[in-house]
């Protein structure tokens, strides 16, 4: 249905939809601000493309095992049930000539967004330059183009306005590590024409999400609204020195049966990302309340490069990965 896909900005989001975008078969281009981002990007997309691919053999080792269902990666595998290593082999092959041949990088921002079909707006949660880049591409978009911001935290009707094209636009919010976690929740603002709607509905399953329908607005969508409030509870117990992040994933994994705790979620997420997100919140200023506890503590360990798990470390040493 959509042929081109133009991403704004090459982030640990943006990097991982264009290449989900690549793998099914999508033309997609990169739009960056500069040559140093050029540099930062390219390591990521190798990153991701390589995790991607080491998916796909993961999950042969999976084959026959029970729990297989719950593992492999779903992004990447249409269907677990009576899968063979010659498909995934299949898949593997697909997914190297996808991913080299289809992703493109582009500095001059027209160029970028001639003959869009869909665009995504992966930029960092900064509502301000949102505003900024929005106007700057307003004018450069065919009327054709679909325009979807992956905002966690900030409603589509906010940039509605800036966009241009209110009836095109929407937000569509991907999960960290989308390959695996392939949920796409799909959340317009009052203006959005329904027909664009169901038409991003029906691009979500091209790009083998699982459409996630959210039928108002609502800060943080269905994950968020979820994971949020938890994620904080748990940086609260280890800000106030209640127990060590060990103990507090340890227990969440065993006493519900999740296969990640809330320090292991936020290694993924990146404690910038968690940061950022806790500013926004009451208190992170006053350093005699939780929130401010908790603000202090994430950026003592930003401020050492103790970002993700990508950095080699966050609150967990990834340096053998
Ligand atoms: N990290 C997550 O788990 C996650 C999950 C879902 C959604 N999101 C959302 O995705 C968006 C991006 O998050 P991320 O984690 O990929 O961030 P990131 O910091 O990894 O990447 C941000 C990108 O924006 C670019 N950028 C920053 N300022 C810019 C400017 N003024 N003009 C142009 N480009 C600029 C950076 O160069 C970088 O490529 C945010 O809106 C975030 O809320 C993040």
């Amino acid at each position: 249905m959509f042929h081109k896909v133009v991403i704004m900005g090459g982030g640990v989001l943006g990097s991982q939809i264009g290449l989900m975008c690549a793998y099914t078969g999508h033309d997609v281009t990169f739009w960056l601000r500069s040559e140093g981002s050029i540099g930062r990007t390219k390591p990521k997309l190798d990153g991701y493309a390589k995790a991607m691919i080491a998916s796909l053999e993961q999950a042969k080792g999976l084959i026959g095992n029970p729990m297989g269902a719950r593992l492999y990666p779903q992004g990447l595998i249409d269907v677990w049930d009576g899968v063979t290593a010659e498909k995934i082999d299949g898949l593997i092959a697909l997914a190297q000539r996808n991913l080299a041949s289809n992703v493109h990088i582009a500095l001059d921002m027209a160029d970028a967004l001639a003959d869009a079909d869909i665009v995504f707006e992966a930029m960092t949660e900064d509502p301000a330059a949102k505003t900024d880049l929005y106007r700057r591409m307003a004018p450069l978009m065919p009327a054709k183009t679909i325009l979807c911001t992956n905002s966690s935290t900030l409603l589509p009707s906010q940039f509605a306005e800036a966009t241009g094209r209110p009836g095109r636009f929407l937000a569509m919010h991907f999960a960290n590590r989308i390959w695996v976690f392939n949920t796409a929740e799909i959340m317009g603002h009052a203006g959005t024409d329904p027909d664009v709607y169901r038409q991003v509905v029906e691009f979500a399953k091209d790009i083998n999400m699982v459409p996630i329908e959210v039928h108002k607005e609502q800060p943080g969508y269905v994950l968020n609204s979820i994971l949020v409030p938890f994620l904080l509870a748990a940086e609260g117990l280890w800000a106030n020195d209640v127990a060590d992040p060990e103990t507090i994933d340890l227990t969440w994994r065993r006493a519900t049966g999740a296969p990640f705790g809330p320090f292991q979620i936020l290694d993924d997420v990146g404690l910038d990302t968690a940061y950022a997100i806790g500013r926004m919140q009451p208190g992170a200023d006053d350093p005699t309340t939780t929130m401010g506890r908790i603000s202090a503590r994430l950026k003592e360990k930003i401020d050492k490069g103790e970002t993700r798990v990508t950095a080699g470390k966050g609150f967990y040493d990834h340096s053998a990965r």
